[in-house]
């Protein structure tokens, strides 16, 4: 079993990221962490019901949200508080996290606030969020104003990634994760991009032609220690997002407008695709990006993950959506522009 180890040093906290092959090795694993504390689960429909996993955990226990990020909003926390109180949680408890992104940052956002502060076990199930959100402490849900503008950093005690889920992900979740995993290669490792061209070659053969999806599966996940290491490297040196923790909205800024706009229709992963490939336009527009080859490596990787890099908005219509995002600095639209594949640097748009 893999492991890796994060410590935030400002806040004296350390957790592992463990990376796990199946879900009994994952259910022991669970058992172990909750080390007798009493504790609820957090999970959605779709979770619950496309895997088996829940099926010795007593009903009681789990809170089942509707999925989907519609629902990442503050009936859904209210829903996993009233159920912390009705299992009479307190400080000592925990709360199991067993979800995509959405349960992640909820979860988190609710045991956040649930009596000032109880511990939560992060188990993503999604490439997405095993590769991005469930490391780093970010919670919170949307509102009207936008996502993701009301949350805390509450970070994980444990994560626990399990290569079973994959089984269960459609092609587009897929999609999303390796965009992330792209997105980590182009801010801050030429290596781990090199790994991902490679597999990507691997991925057009035998998934998209031969269907091939159990060594996919094997693969992609050999290759999610590397990319959550570079996460955690960055979220080690800046939690807060004061300085280069930043640079992990590579793509957000565009991509978020773009999902926005498309009323989620463009998922995230794809939006940030997409997201990156504006900034790498824009990077060369203004002289940053320095060499085209960069360029041409990014877009083919994309496209071997079969994924369009294509806008379907005008820039007026992107940048009125970008009004509401986070990622502004002195009222200014802030980008991440890539000098090169593993460097980029701030811009305002
Ligand atoms: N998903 C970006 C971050 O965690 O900072």
């Amino acid at each position: 079993m893999k492991t890796l180890h994060i410590s935030i040093d400002q806040k004296k906290i350390s957790y592992e990221i463990d990376f796990l092959e199946n879900f009994s090795e994952l259910h022991s694993r669970i058992l172990s962490e909750i080390a007798g504390r009493n504790h609820v689960f957090v999970t959605d429909e779709n979770v619950f019901e496309k895997t088996n996993f829940f099926t010795n955990i007593p009903k009681e226990k789990i809170v089942i949200l509707p999925a989907g990020e519609e629902y990442k909003n503050w009936e859904s926390i209210t829903k996993i508080l009233d159920k912390s109180f009705e299992m009479c949680l307190d400080r000592s408890s925990v709360v199991i996290a067993i979800g995509g992104g959405v349960i992640g940052d909820m979860s988190g956002f609710a045991s956040r606030i649930f009596m000032r502060g109880v511990p939560v076990i992060q188990v993503p199930t999604t490439l997405l969020s095993m590769v991005d959100s469930s490391v780093g402490g970010k919670t919170g849900i949307d509102t009207k104003h936008g996502k993701n503008l009301i949350g805390a950093f509450h970070q994980p005690e444990k994560v626990l990634c399990c290569k079973q889920f994959l089984q269960t992900l459609e092609f587009v979740e897929l999609q999303n994760g390796l965009s992330e995993m792209v997105k980590h290669g182009i801010l801050g490792s030429e290596d781990h991009f090199k790994h991902l061209e490679n597999f990507s070659e691997k991925f057009k053969e035998n998934f998209l032609e031969k269907n091939n999806r159990i060594e996919i599966e094997n693969a992609v996940f050999s290759l999610v220690p590397e990319s959550v290491s570079i996460k955690k490297n960055i979220v080690q040196q800046d939690e807060q997002e004061k300085g280069v923790r930043g640079f992990l909205n590579l793509g957000h800024t565009y991509g978020h407008a773009m999902e926005l706009l498309s009323n989620f229709e463009i998922p995230h992963g794809i939006g940030v695709a997409k997201g990156i490939w504006q900034s790498v336009i824009e990077s060369e527009k203004r002289g940053i990006l320095q060499n085209d080859i960069d360029k041409k490596r990014i877009e083919n990787v994309f496209s071997n993950f079969n994924i369009s890099l294509e806008n379907p908005f005008s820039l007026k219509e992107i940048e009125e959506a970008m009004v509401h995002d986070k990622k502004k600095k002195d009222g200014k639209i802030r980008l991440i522009l890539v000098k090169k594949i593993g460097e980029v640097e701030y811009g305002n748009l």
